[in-house]
């Protein structure tokens, strides 16, 4: 049995004191008992990583990055590695969110050396893949994603990668207010399932997670399909209240 993983990812969202709020709301939220049994995780901006850190404290809520540098160090203006993260008790990192292969292009070549990278380092990566809407009108939706998670997994060797997080994200559903159907997200993810099990990775360990446009509204009938292991939440997390009604629907 997968444990459902809910993700709070904030992009480039909230301020110091939105911050602050949002952690005592989240803290006293998965601190009661009677919450289904979820694991709960936030992706705050990087300067907002050590208040985070602290305000979630032996909460159980897991603390994340939403990017980070293949290299340990060197000069790369700007850049984050995997190793200052885990210094400030950082347990996770968004690797290959469409928007930064959009924005920022990031490229299947980078993610190859990233992946690795925050493996050793001792990060859980959640690797976010998905169509553009052109590629699923020309019925390419699975070539894309088969594409996409054999490049980005190709220098880590099948057994390094039990309890891998892959998030399924089209990317005409992100930020859009169109969320794929129930239907099409469960084929899609039960697709990246039976690519990491072709691949040697662990798949039944592995969780799937589905993102793009996860409200409270959608969030139950989208997590009670059989290969969605949980949501990457991007406009719906910045709401504390939003948030806890998409975790208390995936239970
Ligand atoms: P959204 O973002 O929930 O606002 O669509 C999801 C994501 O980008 O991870």
């Amino acid at each position: 049995m997968r444990t459902p993983f809910i993700a709070a990812n904030w992009k480039m969202n909230l301020d110091r004191a939105a911050v602050g709020a949002f952690c005592r709301a989240l803290r006293a939220f998965a601190g009661d008992a009677a919450r289904p049994a979820c694991r709960l995780g936030v992706f705050p901006p990087f300067v907002y990583l050590p208040q985070v850190v602290e305000a979630l404290a032996g909460s159980g809520v897991a603390v994340g990055a939403q990017t980070c540098h293949a290299a340990p160090e060197g000069a790369f203006t700007g850049e984050v590695s995997a190793r200052m993260l885990v210094e400030l008790d950082v347990e996770a990192v968004v690797l290959g969110h469409s928007e930064r292969r959009q924005h920022f292009g990031e490229t299947d070549e980078a993610l190859a050396r990233k992946l690795p990278a925050a493996l050793a380092a001792g990060l859980q990566p959640i690797l976010c893949i998905g169509e553009s809407e052109e590629a699923r009108d020309a019925g390419q939706t699975e070539a894309v994603l088969e594409r996409q998670l054999q490049a980005d997994l190709s220098a880590v060797e099948p057994g390094a990668l039990a309890g891998l997080v892959v998030a399924y994200e089209p990317i005409w559903a992100i930020g859009t207010g169109r969320t794929a159907t129930a239907d099409q997200a469960q084929e899609a993810c039960a697709f990246v399932r039976d690519v990491l099990r072709e691949r040697g990775v662990e798949a039944d360990a592995a969780r799937v997670l589905y993102g793009g446009s996860v409200k409270p509204g959608n969030a139950a009938e989208l997590m009670a399909q059989a290969d969605i292991d949980g949501a990457l939440v991007g406009g719906a997390s910045l709401d504390p209240e939003e948030f806890a009604a998409i975790v208390e629907a995936a239970g």
